[in-house]
């Protein structure tokens, strides 16, 4: 919901249209006509402002400003038949309470579309505008958000029992009593009496999307996740996370497929290798170089403004900052030999942040989004955008037929599934599956 996602300074190009309702109500129904499972919409909680204070990000739109996405949804999920929302919430900053009632909410008005992206947030800024003084540290967070999601499955798993809602005129019942409970919730960080303020929604609880990278964070993904996406650049890399976390999940009591596992990829396609080189290289004349180092500054806590343009961070720079990039430079592909500036990380930054680029004709973006399903165990694609909707036009106008011809793409789907039930794809309907933790609860 911000001018540039991963693509700071893209706004200013010719196809990027202003961010109105409209243009997001459009897009909605373009991608749920073309077959997309679901529409993703990151967020952040304050301002990337390591990087040169807050002047690089508020001057290139990098994820700011930033709307709030869930007062968008009840347009296109009234406007959309198909289409699944991932929406991001924190469990750091909201009140488990809150969101279960905007969840549930939102579930019944989308029919079931609506996925939880659950994060515990990582800027300082967000912190220190959410009335704390400094950002709680990194497994302390994830230790919250365990408790979090305790509490919102109580409320939307246990406090209503099906058929509470009984509107009944002859009775005048509307809800009964005898099957609506309180919760009791009292832990380390959360009370909470209950019951939920909404009653059952078709899924009840969102389909779960969630990032966690670290140890801590793939641990709490391996407990409450139903879709996971990657990180990595190279996919033997990433199928070394899927086939670790696929362990966990057993580990869990859950099983090896209960999680999808989903690789950010950014597409840049056209007819042929040459015009789609020469497309990527028009959208990089307006990439924000700044922009993509305020983002840089957020995600890793560098601020690269201390550094000039040309040096070269395989030799020089701080160890710990010299460690982390040359972590990431070494996944890079085709850039071998390559001097890693300040300048060229950017670069290798902008439009895609530190997701693989899939630059080509049909045939090369298909070959490579089929070596990371092969090689990466991957079962699908977070694709992210330079322009919208000039992006997934053109995702659509040249790959689709691809990928259709290769039939790794279906014709149609069946209409109207909730978000849980296009995904898993198992037959297995609206609510979490056995072994879920949201279960436990019921
Ligand atoms: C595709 C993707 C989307 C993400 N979206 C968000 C987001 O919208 N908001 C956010 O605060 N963090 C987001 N993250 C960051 C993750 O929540 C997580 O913090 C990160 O992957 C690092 O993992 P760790 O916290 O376990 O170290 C995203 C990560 C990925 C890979």
């Amino acid at each position: 919901m911000a001018p540039g996602h991963l693509a700071p300074g893209l706004w200013k190009h010719p196809d990027q249209q202003p961010q109105t309702l409209n243009h997001w109500v459009q897009l909605a129904k373009f991608l749920d006509e073309a077959g997309f499972h679901g529409i993703f919409f990151a967020d952040v909680l304050g301002i990337y402002d390591i990087y040169g204070g807050n002047g690089p990000a508020l001057k290139s739109g990098a994820q700011i400003p930033i709307q709030d996405v869930s007062l968008f949804i009840s347009a296109l999920a009234y406007n959309t038949k198909n289409l699944s929302f991932g929406i991001t919430a924190s469990t750091t900053y909201e009140s488990p309470y809150a969101l279960a009632r905007k969840f549930s909410t939102l579930d019944q008005l989308s029919n079931g579309r609506i996925g939880w992206n659950i994060v515990t947030s990582y800027l300082e800024s967000a912190a220190k505008s959410n009335g704390q003084e400094k950002l709680v540290e990194h497994d302390e967070r994830y230790r919250m958000a365990h408790e979090f999601m305790e509490v919102v499955y109580k409320l939307l798993e246990g406090s209503w029992q099906d058929g509470a809602v009984e509107a009944n005129r002859e009775t005048g019942v509307y809800s009964n009593p005898a099957k609506v409970k309180k919760i009791h919730h009292v832990g380390k960080y959360y009370k909470c009496a209950g019951p939920n303020l909404v009653g059952p929604s078709p899924q009840r609880t969102p389909f779960l999307l969630q990032a966690g990278a670290s140890k801590t964070g793939q641990d709490f993904a391996a407990t409450h996740a139903e879709a996971m996406f990657l990180p990595g650049m190279v996919p033997a890399k990433t199928r070394e996370i899927v086939q670790n976390m696929k362990n966990l999940l057993v580990k869990k009591g859950r099983s090896r497929d209960s999680v999808k596992f989903i690789a950010g990829i950014f597409i840049c396609v056209d007819e042929t290798d040459e015009k789609a080189q020469a497309k990527f290289q028009d959208l990089m004349q307006y990439a924000d170089l700044d922009g993509t180092a305020s983002l840089f500054g957020g995600w890793s806590g560098t601020d690269l403004s201390a550094f000039s343009d040309d040096e070269d961070f395989s030799f020089t720079g701080p160890p710990a900052i010299q460690s982390m990039i040359s972590a990431w430079t070494r996944t890079v592909p085709g850039t071998e030999g390559v001097k890693w500036t300040k300048r060229h990380i950017l670069q290798q930054l902008a439009i895609s942040g530190a997701h693989p680029r899939a630059i080509g004709s049909p045939e090369t973006v298909a070959n490579i989004m089929e070596t990371w399903i092969d090689e990466a165990m991957v079962d699908g694609f977070n694709i992210s955008y330079a322009t919208t909707p000039g992006t997934f036009q053109d995702v659509v106008k040249f790959l689709w037929p691809e990928l259709r011809r290769r039939e790794v793409l279906a014709e149609s789907r069946v209409e109207r599934q909730s978000m849980r039930s296009s995904f898993l794809q198992d037959g297995g309907g609206s609510l979490a599956r056995e072994g879920h933790p949201a279960t436990f609860y019921r």
